[in-house]
């Protein structure tokens, strides 16, 4: 048998290193998958699909509601006077987690069609049976990656408001590729949204709130409603969300961001 001997120095040296090569390799490999999934034609994601379990009353309203309440990809470009059968604003909220906040707008503003894009199958589940039980006949769901919405679905200059609120914050520096807001993606908002129409966000991470700050700034199709590099007060209407209530338990501050198209 081959005795190794080990002095607390070798320990003191060893853990270190071994620590920083197994985080290189476990953020390098995922920068490898990206870096060539991206060489395939695909784009870096902004959401990891996770399967999470679904309830069976999430389970009962994706089946029975989602059929009436929700608008398809292969749609192609929506008439949402159409869709709506009426004439009214359209307001989008991209990755609406649980749907509370989307059902709590909608509730409270019936002149407004509300259009909600998650990946997350609960989550769309939850709203379907927050529509049916609140009995909302304004509000759409869809259950894509809504890139692939703004791309294919929603033409220009048809959004009245569009809410982001705690989007993944993607806070390791490998992942920061991953983060939905960056110039691209709301370049392409901005295109689709009306004039004088509404960007809201929200995050608790603070270095997501500069990052936010920093590309809105960068962009001339936006004005903050607040001045120049300043953050809006948390309006009193925005729904506590499942993810600021985790903000808050951890500690965190939350920053609101508004800006609307020029
Ligand atoms: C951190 S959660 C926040 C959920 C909710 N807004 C809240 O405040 O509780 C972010 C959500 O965005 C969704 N998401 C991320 N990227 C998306 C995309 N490209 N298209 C649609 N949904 C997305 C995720 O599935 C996730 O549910």
């Amino acid at each position: 048998m081959i005795k190794v001997s080990c002095s607390p120095n070798d320990i003191l040296f060893v853990v270190p290193v071994v620590f920083v090569v197994v985080k290189k390799i476990s953020c390098g490999s995922r920068f490898m998958q990206q870096k060539s999934s991206s060489l395939k034609g695909h784009r870096i994601r902004s959401f990891v699909r996770r399967q999470g379990r679904l309830t069976a009353a999430q389970s009962f309203a994706l089946e029975k509601y989602l059929p009436k309440f929700g608008l398809l990809a292969s749609d192609g470009e929506f008439n949402f006077e159409k869709i709506y059968q009426r004439k009214a604003p359209t307001h989008l909220e991209i990755g609406f987690g649980n749907g509370q906040s989307v059902a709590n707008m909608a509730a409270a503003h019936p002149e407004n069609n509300y259009l909600g894009v998650e990946v997350h199958r609960p989550g769309v589940g939850n709203l379907l049976r927050l529509i049916h039980k609140q009995e909302l006949t304004n509000v759409r769901v869809m259950t894509d990656d809504v890139f692939d919405v703004l791309q294919n679905n929603i033409i220009d200059n048809s959004l009245a408001a569009v809410y982001i609120y705690f989007p993944d914050p993607w806070h390791k520096r490998c992942h920061v590729k991953r983060r939905i807001i960056n110039q691209e993606f709301v370049t392409m908002l901005a295109a689709r949204m009306e004039m004088a129409g509404l960007l809201h966000m929200a995050t608790d991470w603070k270095d997501y709130a500069w990052h936010m700050m920093k590309v809105m700034g960068d962009l001339p199709q936006f004005k903050n409603t607040a001045g120049e590099g300043a953050y809006s007060l948390r309006p009193e209407w925005r729904t506590l969300t499942k993810f600021e209530q985790r903000g808050h338990r951890l500690g965190h501050d939350v920053w609101d961001l508004m800006f609307t198209k020029i």
